[in-house]
């Protein structure tokens, strides 16, 4: 789904971007764009980057009992 219609960004790519290091809306700004004209996405942008790096996080933990 898009999540911000200026930049036609979608969830996918805020996750993708996540997985390369994004950590915070400032960071999908820079590589996205997301937020940088009318900002009506950065709420929803924010959700999608911290459910992104929460997956990643639970897996990690995951990773790590299994280890
Ligand atoms: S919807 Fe993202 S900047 Fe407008």
């Amino acid at each position: 789904m898009y999540v911000c219609v200026c930049h036609a960004v979608t969830d996918h790519q805020i996750r993708e971007a996540a997985q390369g290091g994004a950590r915070t809306l400032r960071d999908l700004r820079r590589e996205l764009g997301v937020t940088s004209d009318c900002g009506l996405c950065a709420s929803c942008a924010h959700k999608c980057l911290r459910e992104a790096n929460g997956e990643q996080c639970k897996t990690g933990k995951a990773l790590r009992k299994a280890a």
